[in-house]
């Protein structure tokens, strides 16, 4: 019976969490629908139980003494009184403690410790990479568990299924994101509201050539990212696709949607016109149709694994690798892509093959240690998971991302229209491009894009360009 009442109080406690905490979690439900009720169950049980073991030897007794023993309290009596007072003490404590560890329980399993570091095998990719993106701060469950009943329950039973899998060791390697578990745009629009103007955003790439001099080569960019809120500003850019009353949709052949063969967008007049590449000749209604959303192009939000050709331009540019070490750049994105199987033995190999090449160690311990926290951060063998298993689609240099769709090569069917935004100034301008007075010239206009040595406008970077070492 106690077990029961502590079970109940803490059922009551924790329904009241749920239904007047600001923010809803998501494994709340868990303990106060699923657990406090077996263990009220079970208290009950043991009641039941207790009540016919009594009964059965109170027959058993009752032919030695045939008589019933009753429980009698008389609060005149000075022993009876100080029982039932230590016992309404000891109820108290005991309610209280049910309290604090139900809350205890609460909180923690709404922690981003609970859901990236408990299970941390499956779990560590993306929980270390999310450590160095903008959403560092935001809850797993935030974007994990989508709102309304019906997710919530998907969510609860796709949690059993993983701990099922977790306890096998038998999970998949690499995971990745299925339709059904796939966080859908509104949970991004709870905090990026579509009706904000981004307008014209200047980025600057900075990279470092393979060559001795690690030669510093910088694209300095105005990316035309505009917006989708017509009394902010004209609809257009590249956030036009953001624009709810349009509706694009695709076809994908292979589950991580990297070739884009077919697709279709709808106006707000209920206008649509299709597009295909030459050698799609299937029947749409035919395959899955998705609906393009903010993933499509941030693919990446909170687990961005970094290249490690990019990673080791951040090094370079902030210092921590020095430019002058000749060849730094070519050695270390080497050291980092060979095919290593486990972290340890990674870690070894790279110290071993960077001292190989310098042997100063006043030049080759810090890149040694540049290089191994670059890939802690952003390679995981043991999940077979690193930046070629999961894309990042927002550009389209190291992946196809908008060129899936933006290549020239998707017509409609009488052949006459492309894909609009398909030529070098339409989503972006190269205001400034090369290194040192170059970077000083800009073009309002946008520059032609100079690569490395020559004028440059193929489409396709991908043949190249993979995110480790460049191929010639
Ligand atoms: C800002 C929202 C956001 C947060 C916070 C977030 N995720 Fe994700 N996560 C995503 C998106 C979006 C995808 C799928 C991307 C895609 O479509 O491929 C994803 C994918 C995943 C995947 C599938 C594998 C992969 O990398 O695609 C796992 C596992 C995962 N997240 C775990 C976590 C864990 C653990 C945390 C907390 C440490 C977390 N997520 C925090 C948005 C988020
Ligand atoms: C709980 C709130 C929250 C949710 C949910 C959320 N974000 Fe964010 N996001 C933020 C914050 C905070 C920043 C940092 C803003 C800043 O510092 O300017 C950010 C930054 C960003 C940025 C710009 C920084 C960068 O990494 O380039 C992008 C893009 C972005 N979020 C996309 C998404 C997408 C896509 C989703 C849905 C999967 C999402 N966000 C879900 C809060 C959120
Ligand atoms: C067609 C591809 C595409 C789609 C779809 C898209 N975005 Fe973006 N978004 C971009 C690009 C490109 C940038 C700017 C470049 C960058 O961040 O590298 C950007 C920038 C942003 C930023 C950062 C702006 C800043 O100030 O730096 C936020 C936040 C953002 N997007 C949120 C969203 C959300 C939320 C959605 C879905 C409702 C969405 N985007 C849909 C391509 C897209
Ligand atoms: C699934 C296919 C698809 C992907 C992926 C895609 N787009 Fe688009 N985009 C379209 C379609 C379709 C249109 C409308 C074209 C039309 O009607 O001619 C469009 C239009 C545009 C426009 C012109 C908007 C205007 O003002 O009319 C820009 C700019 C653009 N996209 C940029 C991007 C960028 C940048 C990316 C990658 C981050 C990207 N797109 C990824 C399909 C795609
Ligand atoms: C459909 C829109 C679109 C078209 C067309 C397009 N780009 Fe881009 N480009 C982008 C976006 C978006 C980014 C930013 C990616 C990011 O933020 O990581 C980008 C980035 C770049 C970068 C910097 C990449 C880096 O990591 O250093 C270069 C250089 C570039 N584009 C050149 C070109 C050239 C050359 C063409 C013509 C062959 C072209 N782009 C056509 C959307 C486009
Ligand atoms: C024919 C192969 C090839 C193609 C196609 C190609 N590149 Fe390159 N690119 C290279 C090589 C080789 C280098 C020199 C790499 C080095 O020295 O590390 C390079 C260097 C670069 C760099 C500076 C160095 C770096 O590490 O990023 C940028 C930026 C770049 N390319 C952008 C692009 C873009 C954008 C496209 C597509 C529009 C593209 N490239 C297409 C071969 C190619």
């Amino acid at each position: 019976m106690v077990l029961a009442a502590a079970a109940l109080f803490a059922f009551v406690l924790l329904f009241a969490i749920d239904f007047f905490a600001p923010a809803k979690n998501p494994y709340i439900g868990i303990l106060a629908y699923v657990i406090a009720p077996l263990f009220f169950l079970l208290g009950l049980a043991l009641t039941l139980l207790g009540a016919i073991l009594q009964k059965r030897a109170e027959r058993r007794a009752g032919h030695l003494e045939g008589k019933h023993r009753i429980l009698q309290i008389d609060l005149s009596r000075k022993r009876d009184r100080r029982i039932l007072a230590s016992f309404a003490v000891g109820a108290v404590g005991f309610l209280f403690l049910t309290a604090l560890g139900s809350y205890e329980t609460y909180q923690y399993t709404e922690s981003v410790d609970f859901c990236g570091k408990r299970c941390h095998v499956p779990m560590e990719p993306q929980f270390v990479a999310a450590q160095h993106t903008a959403h560092a701060q935001v809850a797993c469950v935030h974007c994990h568990v989508g709102p309304g009943a019906t997710a919530y329950f998907k969510t609860k039973l796709n949690g059993v299924k993983q701990l099922y899998h977790t306890v096998l060791g038998d999970f998949d390697r690499p995971i990745y994101i299925t339709a059904e578990t796939r966080p859908e745009q509104e949970i991004c629009m709870e905090c990026h509201w579509p009706n904000r103007y981004i307008g014209m955003v200047d980025r600057t790439y900075q990279h470092y050539l393979s060559d001795e001099a690690n030669t510093p080569f910088a694209v300095r960019l105005l990316l035309n990212v505009g917006g989708a809120e017509p009394s902010r500003g004209p609809v257009g850019g590249i956030h036009w696709h953001m624009n709810i009353a349009n509706k694009v949709e695709y076809l994908a052949t292979g589950e991580d949607a990297e070739t884009i063969r077919w697709v279709r967008v709808t106006n707000a007049h209920g206008q649509s016109t299709e597009y295909r590449t030459d050698d799609f000749k299937g029947d749409p209604p035919q395959h899955d149709i998705r609906r393009m959303d903010c993933l499509d192009c941030h693919s990446r939000p909170a687990h961005n694994i970094i290249a490690p050709n990019d990673a080791v331009d951040v090094a370079l540019a902030a210092g921590r690798i020095d430019p002058k070490i000749p060849f730094a750049k070519a050695k270390v994105v080497g050291a980092l892509t060979q095919p290593y199987t486990s972290k340890p033995e990674a870690l070894q190999a790279i110290a071993t093959s960077l001292h190989a090449a310098y042997p100063d160690p006043a030049q080759a311990d810090p890149l040694i240690a540049e290089a191994q926290a670059i890939y802690r951060q952003n390679f995981f063998p043991e999940m077979k998971t690193g930046w070629r298993t999961h894309p990042n689609n927002i550009g389209h240099k190291d992946w196809n991302g908008c060129f899936r769709c933006h290549d020239g090569n998707h017509k409609t069917a009488d052949g006459t229209k492309t894909i609009a935004a398909s030529d070098c100034n339409s989503c972006h301008l190269i205001l400034a491009q090369g290194s040192g007075e170059q970077l000083k010239k800009l073009n309002a206009d946008g520059h032609t894009f100079f690569h490395i040595d020559a004028e440059f406008s193929e489409f396709s970077c991908t043949t190249c360009h993979t995110g480790g070492p460049q191929l010639p």
